[in-house]
Parts: structure tokens; C-alpha cells; sequence
């Protein structure tokens, strides 16, 4: 019996070697100490041994007992200090770790860059639907029914009279048809088409500006223009007016700006002529005015139209519209 103790004894100081923390030592100090634990039993166990051997017996387990009782209040003090020191040992002076914060994308900030430009030139923002009716999206705009714009390979069809808006035109539309001139309107949004490479998408976005007033000139479309060119990309850029069709104005241009990757030497992005076209514009049609009831002879007007992505591509000098639309963090968050 009394190597029983010795057994014990040895066991329990192994254990306590090799707790790791606080809990492993209170775990041992149960299974030793406790009420089921191995000392209890074996002092419970002492009755029934011959009279002869249990003064000794109950003499070594009750000093087992104090001495692993001891050991467990020391293991337990030099745990803590250990934990203590780990903790002591964390450089508060260390920077933080940092985290990102959201941003509004490039696509918003040009959105919203290009509109203020125009509140300043007396513009007021508006908004029309996605889901749009063929007649404002083509009829009004004096696009016929058989021009290729409405081939089902450029526009979304959603039934056979709506279509998912092909452009933001309509919304010049919807405007002349609720106010009577003077009308200057900016209007930003999404527009879809079955197109996509690098530098078309399915999805993407276009501003439209309106301007209706009685001896509104092609001068005032030159002017706006060129001031809201110079605005967004730099003061020095050069504009350039092309001849161009669109059905809804008359005569139409092009804008054209100074290649702003080569100063218009001619590289790849500009096709070797030194220019970029950047939107879409012209006097608004007679028959466009017909279609709202506006006097023909009492107001003229223009209006344009540009690609969002197509400003922001060239004013971060960006070469794959997909980027926009990725949402890769890493190219998102250099805006
Ligand atoms: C129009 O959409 C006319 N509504 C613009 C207009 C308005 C002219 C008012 C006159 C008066 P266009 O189809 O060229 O025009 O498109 C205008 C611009 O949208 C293009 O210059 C280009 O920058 C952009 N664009 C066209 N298709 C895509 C596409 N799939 N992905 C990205 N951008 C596109
Ligand atoms: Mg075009």
C-alpha cells in the first residue's frame, strides 16, 4: 500500500509537469483532490485495512495530500505569472492594423462629377425608367421602324412594345412632354445592349443633356460643350465638331477631344488620328418637337449624349471597360 502512494504521488507531480495552463492544472487538482479523486479514495480506503497498518498509511496520504495541494497552488501561481508575461510581451506601440473603408465607385464619382458640372451651367438632374416603352425609346425619337438600332442583336426586348432603354434619350422625351420651354435638363442612368468586347458592355451608362429655349443656336451646343469638356479633363484640351447623323437632331456632331494619351500625335488607343470621340450631339429635330407639341417656330434646341465609362476610361487612362463592372477591390479602391 504504501507504494501505492508513492505511485500516486509520482504521477500527479508528472501531470502537473506538463499542465500547459491554469484550467489542465485544475483539472489534475480534481482528479487528485476531489471528492472521487485518487487521495479521497485512498484515504476512505484506509478503514479497511489490518489496525496495524493505518496510522502510517492515513499519516503518508494526509501529507500526500497537503503536498500536492501545495504543488497545485504553485503550478497555478507560475502559470498565471507565465500568462502575464505573454501579455506584457504585446507592443501596444505596434501601428494598427488597418481597415478599408468603403468609397463610391469610379462609375458614380464620374456620374456625379459630370452632373455638377452641368447644375453650374444651370442643368437641372432628372431620371427616367430602365424598362421603357418602344415608342419613347424609338418612335418619338423619329427613329423608324426599320432602322438597325432596333435589331433584336443591338436592343433587349422585353415584350414587343418595351425594351430595356438603348440609350437615355427617352428621357428627353418624357421631359419635353410634361414642361413647356425653357427646359435645360441633365439626366444620368443606365442603358443596355447586346454588346460586349472591350470596350462595349451589355450594361453601362449615359448621360443626356436637353437644352429648349426660343433662339437656342448651335454656338450655345459649341460653347456648353466645350466648356463642360474642359471641365472634366483639363482647361488646355482641344475639342473638335464632326459631322454625324443621329435621327432625332439636326445637323448632328460628334466631339472629338485631343487624344489625351499622346496630345494627338496618334497612338493605339486613338487609332493613329490624335482624336478621341467622347459624346454624341445636335440640334433636336423638328419632328422630335412635333411628337411633344412643341412650336417649331417659336423654340429650338439641342441636345447630347455620352458614355459614362467611356469619360472615365479616358480620364484615368483605364484600356478594358470590364474593369468597371469586376469589382475587384484592388482596382476599385485607387479612386
Ligand atoms: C447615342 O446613344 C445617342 N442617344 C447620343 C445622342 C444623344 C446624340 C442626344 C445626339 C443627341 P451612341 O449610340 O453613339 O449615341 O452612344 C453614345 C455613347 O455611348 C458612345 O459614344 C459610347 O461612349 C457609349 N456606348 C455605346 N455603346 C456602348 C457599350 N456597349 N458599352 C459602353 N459604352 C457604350
Ligand atoms: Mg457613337
Amino acid at each position: 500500500m504504501n507504494a501505492t502512494i508513492d505511485q500516486i504521488k509520482t504521477e500527479a507531480l508528472r501531470e502537473l509537469a506538463s499542465a500547459v495552463d491554469r484550467d489542465a492544472v485544475g483539472e489534475i487538482a480534481v482528479r487528485y483532490l476531489g471528492r472521487k479523486g485518487r487521495v479521497t479514495q485512498y484515504l476512505r480506503h484506509i478503514s479497511q485495512l489490518p489496525s496495524e497498518e493505518r496510522p502510517l498509511a492515513g499519516k503518508r496520504a494526509n501529507e500526500l495530500k497537503n503536498f500536492l495541494s501545495a504543488e497545485i497552488e504553485a503550478a497555478t501561481r507560475r502559470l498565471q505569472a507565465e500568462a502575464l508575461k505573454r501579455v506584457e510581451e504585446i507592443d501596444v506601440s505596434l501601428p494598427g492594423r488597418p481597415c478599408f473603408s468603403g468609397a463610391l465607385h469610379p462609375i458614380t464619382q464620374t456620374t456625379r462629377e459630370i452632373c455638377a458640372i452641368f447644375n453650374r451651367l444651370g442643368f437641372e438632374t432628372v431620371e427616367g425608367p430602365q424598362v421603357e416603352t418602344d415608342y419613347y425609346n424609338f418612335e418619338a425619337l423619329n427613329i423608324p421602324k426599320n432602322h438597325p438600332a432596333r435589331e433584336m442583336q443591338d436592343t433587349f426586348y422585353v415584350s414587343e412594345n418595351v425594351v430595356l432603354r438603348t440609350h437615355t434619350s427617352p428621357i428627353q422625351v418624357r421631359i419635353m412632354a410634361q414642361r413647356q420651354p425653357p427646359v435645360r435638363i441633365i439626366a444620368p442612368g443606365k442603358v443596355y445592349r447586346c454588346d460586349s468586347d472591350l470596350t462595349h458592355t451589355p450594361m453601362f451608362h449615359q448621360v443626356e443633356g436637353l437644352m429648349v429655349d426660343r433662339k437656342v443656336s448651335f454656338g450655345d451646343l459649341k460653347g456648353i460643350l466645350t466648356t463642360f469638356v474642359q471641365q472634366i479633363f483639363d482647361p488646355e484640351t482641344s475639342v473638335r465638331f464632326r459631322p454625324s447623323f443621329f435621327p432625332f437632331t439636326e445637323p448632328s456632331a460628334e466631339v472629338d477631344i485631343r487624344c489625351v494619351i499622346c496630345r494627338g500625335n496618334g497612338c493605339r488607343v486613338c487609332s493613329q488620328t490624335g482624336w478621341l470621340e467622347v459624346l454624341g450631339s445636335g440640334m433636336v429635330h423638328p419632328a422630335v418637337f412635333e411628337n411633344v407639341g412643341y412650336d417649331t417656330r417659336a423654340y429650338t434646341g439641342f441636345a447630347f449624349g455620352m458614355g459614362i465609362e467611356r469619360i472615365a476610361m479616358l480620364k484615368y487612362q483605364i484600356d478594358d471597360i470590364r474593369r468597371f463592372f469586376e469589382n475587384d477591390s484592388r482596382f476599385l479602391r485607387q479612386f
